[in-house]
């Protein structure tokens, strides 16, 4: 199901917790949500659920504006972080619940209810346990049980809102990776929030980030971490340095020093400029950059080296592990991609 958020503004106690958010979701992708705590992110999950009625603004279900249904009439599937399960009931009775409570008219009969739930134990990988309690499993099965119990009613959307936030990382990752193989085989649209940027770029097809109830940039996780589209999104995804520069006569100066890098006829002549610390290349002569070391650490194969530059600015660059410069107390160096943005 195409979902369609047009210019919503959501407002608690006149406090604006969304600004003017429009966002296409398309049938059968799996988009995340991304963004620091408070950026609005679950109030947009819980706008398109129904579970909250915009200030103003409308949402879209395929064509049709349900900014008047109901949770029930958007048939919607729900994981939260802390989905509680019925504690009293079994794994097979939690699953079965969506279609068990519904009314007569629409309700399979047993036996279809029956085969359907044990079909999504098969899919999220519990087969055998359908008889068990939910405090006879672990965290990540639990949460297991909360999306095959949301994915039971065949939900038009499925919402996920940070359901692996409260487990440890190596069952993170796992979850993780079995959602996206399971996303592939069913094929459900899928909203799903994250303030962990490495399982949004990992897991989605598209990430919408978030900041301050709004959005700053909308793409594929390759458009967003290659070209961020605000300062926010660069420092937000992945590391970074930023460092204030002038531009003039065609070149970036930093600190008043040209540092060899080219800037366009239209660059702003004051500007931030941002690059990763594995975008950099050493420098042996001509215009640099120029840091003191001040500290390093080993990250996977390379090493982080912290330098302080001029004007008490700092950079981050990595280098070969065993690389010689690392000895030296001074390296000049030059970004090989860089991006400009105008100084605030
Ligand atoms: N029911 C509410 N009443 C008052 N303020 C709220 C309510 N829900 C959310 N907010 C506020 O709206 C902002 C966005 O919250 P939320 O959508 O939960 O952010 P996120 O999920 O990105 O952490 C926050 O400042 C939060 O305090
Ligand atoms: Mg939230």
């Amino acid at each position: 199901m195409d979902v369609r958020v047009t210019n919503v503004r959501k407002e608690f106690d006149r406090f604006p917790a969304l600004h003017d958010v429009s966002l296409d979701i398309v049938s059968g992708e799996l988009i995340a949500l991304l963004g620091p705590s408070g950026s609005g992110k679950t109030t947009l999950l819980r706008l398109i659920a129904g579970l909250e009625v915009p200030t103003s603004g409308r949402v879209f279900f395929g064509n049709t504006d349900a900014s008047e249904w109901s949770v029930q009439q958007r048939n919607i599937g729900f994981v939260f972080q802390h989905y509680a399960l019925f504690r009293h009931m079994s794994i097979l009775e939690n699953v079965s619940f969506g279609l068990k409570v519904r009314p007569r008219s629409t309700r399979p009969p047993a036996g279809e209810i029956r085969r359907r739930a044990l079909e999504l134990l098969d899919l999220v990988q519990l087969s055998g346990l359908e008889k068990r309690y939910p405090n006879q499993l672990s965290g990540g099965q639990r949460q297991r049980v909360a999306l095959a119990r949301a994915l039971a009613i065949e939900p038009a959307v499925l919402l996920l809102d940070e359901p692996f936030g409260a487990l440890d990382a190596q069952v993170r990752r796992e979850l993780r990776k079995w959602l996206r193989e399971m996303h592939d085989r069913t094929g459900h649209t899928t909203v799903f929030v994250t303030h962990d940027q490495e399982e949004a770029l990992e897991l989605s097809d598209r990430l919408c980030v978030m900041s301050q109830g709004k959005i700053e940039q909308v793409g594929d996780p390759d458009t967003i971490y290659d070209t961020p589209g605000s300062p926010f999104v660069f420092g937000f995804i992945g590391e970074s340095s930023q460092l204030p520069v002038t531009t003039a006569g065609g070149e970036l100066r930093f600190d008043g020093q040209s540092i060899g890098l080219p800037a366009d006829a239209n660059a702003p002549a004051n500007a931030r400029l941002f690059f990763r610390p594995h975008d950099v290349d050493l420098v042996d002569s001509g215009p640099s950059l120029l840091g003191t070391v001040t500290a390093s650490r080993r990250v996977g194969g390379t090493r982080r080296v912290e330098l302080a530059l001029d004007g008490g600015h700092h950079a981050e660059i990595d280098l070969p592990f065993d690389h010689a410069a690392i000895e030296s107390s001074r390296i000049a160096f030059r970004p090989r991609r860089w991006q400009l943005f105008a100084a605030s």
